[in-house]
């Protein structure tokens, strides 16, 4: 499904250039649940937004289903990255004075959907993440586990293709950090979403199918964690 070939990136200022990331070769196949784990300033981020077409400035290929949509128009490419992919943050990134079924409506608003086509695709995220019940709350009236829920449910409604969650559990306890977890490997298991999850936490890394690491902009590891 996604392949990047010999990617290198930089960012360059006044004085120097830094080269955040080098030589990346990944494939990820639908239903794969990819940690990505290093150090603060590794390249993690950076990596994730490449995937996720929000960073288009890079050397290297990157091939979707096949197709090298990097060079498509800016107006095609939003249009693929809001249909292809959903993100998930640590800060759940909501919008405060809309409601949860606002904030999971919120990335329908331009397909034209009717009344009830919308409704209809609100409520079914809403119950797939445990939270029917609670459309009408505004995200100050929730827990932090219920916040991230609702923005896994806005990253679903599109039914999107993979998952990019940059550090999802951060904000969260133990206990909340292994219910979003069991959530995550439920989407993935039962539709084959492909999730790569970003994280500093090594009790992530079980839920997943395989584990890279980067160090310094490089993938030093990347193995199997559990058959997908
Ligand atoms: N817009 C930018 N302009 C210049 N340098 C940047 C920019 N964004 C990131 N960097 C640099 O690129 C490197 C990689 O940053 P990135 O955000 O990808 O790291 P990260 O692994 O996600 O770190 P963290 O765990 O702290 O989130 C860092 O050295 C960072 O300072
Ligand atoms: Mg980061």
């Amino acid at each position: 499904m996604i392949e990047l070939k010999q990617i290198n990136k930089y960012y360059r200022n006044d004085e120097e250039v830094l080269h955040v990331l080098k030589d990346i070769n990944l494939s990820a196949d639908a239903g794969e649940m990819i940690a990505i784990m290093g150090p603060s300033g590794s390249g993690k981020s950076t990596l994730i937004n490449t995937l996720g077409f929000i960073d288009t400035k890079f050397e290297g290929e990157y091939l979707f289903e096949g197709e090298n949509l990097i060079t498509t128009t800016d107006d095609r490419l939003s249009k693929i990255r809001n249909q292809t992919v959903g993100f998930v943050f640590q800060n759940f990134s909501l919008i405060e004075n809309y409601t949860v079924y606002e904030n999971v409506e919120l990335p329908l608003l331009y397909n034209g959907y009717s009344f009830h086509q919308t409704k209809e695709k609100v409520m079914a995220v809403l119950a797939k993440v445990g939270l029917a019940d609670k459309a009408e709350k505004h995200p100050r009236q929730l827990s932090g586990g219920q916040q991230q829920r609702v923005a896994i449910a806005r990253a679903l409604i599109n039914q999107p293709k993979f998952i990019i969650a940059d550090e999802p559990t951060g904000a969260l306890d133990t206990h909340t950090s292994n219910d979003i977890m069991e959530l995550f490997k439920e989407l993935n298991r039962q539709d084959q979403v492909t999730i790569f999850l970003v994280t500093h936490d090594p009790e992530v890394v079980p839920y997943c199918t395989r584990l890279v690491q980067i160090r310094d902009g490089a993938i030093i590891e990347d193995r199997t964690v559990i058959e997908a």
